[in-house]
């Protein structure tokens, strides 16, 4: 099958041919229509993971994907072959990803049915950012009355982060430069700030003077998350999905301090599918290209910019 894969940590991905998968017992291998790119993709492959697990090479890049059922393990009870799924397809131990034409999944693992009324090329678009941002968006605790900042909304977490949170009824203030504050807001942002244009701090106590209830980060540096912090009112929480947040400075603040790292769940996915055929959370395809364009857009999206999610088309 073709494949995007690293010969090793630090490699660059290269298009490569290796032998179909087969799954074992309670797997099933999803024959792959889409997958979805996320930052993590380029930082697995440069060797994130590399002092918490052993990895096999050639290592297939990516993790979200969308497909359907072409066969499956012993004791697979739960999906059927030819439903169509999308989900996190990654097994950094058995150089497993889903920039391929086949990957495998675990039942119980990371795979839900996609949303009924996409395309696989939108299903494979949302797996890690929406189910990230559900998670964020409830860890933060918001709801009526109260503001969250959200740092990085203009990213594939951030835009779903926005529309969550909105949704709870608090008041969404989010970074964008000049091009991104329009979408932005209409995803349902309050008020934008602009990380490239001075102080943001001053930025948002100048649109809302009483600071803020909650931090959601998904950019940026340990200490510009710091300096965020101090917008956050007593008993404020912070959410980085990017390990910015120090939990013991900000407890000696009153504050809550959380670095998220849960990989997404069936059940995660379950309802972020709901939210998607509900019209409630809508993702946006900055760009569509080719498996094998795979390296470009990888370089593409480690140089920053983003502005929505990009996806290969595999078949
Ligand atoms: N821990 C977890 O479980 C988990 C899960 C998902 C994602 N993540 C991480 O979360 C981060 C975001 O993921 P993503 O998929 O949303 O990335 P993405 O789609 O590539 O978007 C990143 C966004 O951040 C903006 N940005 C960069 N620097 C910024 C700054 N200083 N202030 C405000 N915005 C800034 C970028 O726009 P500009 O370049 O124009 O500023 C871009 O729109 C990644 O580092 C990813 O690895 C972690």
């Amino acid at each position: 099958m073709r494949a995007i894969a690293v010969s090793e940590y630090g490699a660059t991905p290269a298009l490569t041919y290796l032998p179909r998968p087969e799954p074992g017992p309670g797997e099933i291998l999803v024959k792959l229509v889409a997958a979805g790119l996320n930052p993590h993709d380029w930082k697995i492959a440069d060797g994130m993971l590399k002092d918490t697990a052993d990895a096999a090479f050639p290592l297939v890049v990516g993790c979200d994907g969308a497909g359907v059922v072409e066969d499956a393990g012993p004791g697979v009870t739960r999906l059927r072959h030819g439903e169509q799924v999308y989900g996190v397809f990654t097994d950094v131990a058995r150089g497993r990803g889903s920039y391929a034409e086949y990957a495998i999944v675990r039942e119980d693992g990371p795979v839900a049915r996609m949303p009924a009324e996409t395309i696989y090329t939108h299903a494979a678009a949302v797996p890690t950012a929406c189910a990230t941002a559900l998670d964020v968006v409830e860890r933060a605790g918001l709801g009526e009355g109260r503001t969250v900042l959200i740092a990085g909304a203009t990213g594939g977490v951030g835009q779903a982060a926005v529309q969550l949170a909105a949704r709870t009824g608090a008041t969404v203030i989010a970074t964008a430069r000049a091009d991104a504050a329009g979408t932005i807001r209409r995803l349902g942002a309050a008020h934008t700030v602009d990380h490239s244009a001075g102080a943001l701090n001053d930025q948002v106590l100048a649109v809302h003077s009483a600071g803020i209830d909650a931090l959601i980060v998904t950019a940026g540096d340990t200490a510009r998350t710091t300096e965020l912090a101090r917008l956050l009112r007593p008993g404020g929480t912070c959410v980085s999905t990017v390990w910015t947040a120090d939990p013991d400075a900000m407890a000696d603040h009153g504050l809550h301090g959380v670095n998220h790292a849960d990989a997404p769940t069936a059940d995660a996915l379950e309802r972020v599918a709901h939210l998607v055929d509900a019209g409630e959370l809508r993702v946006h395809i900055e760009r569509e290209t080719t498996l094998e364009a795979a390296p470009d857009a990888l370089a593409r999206n480690r140089a920053g910019g983003a502005r929505g999610k990009t996806v290969l088309r595999i078949l």
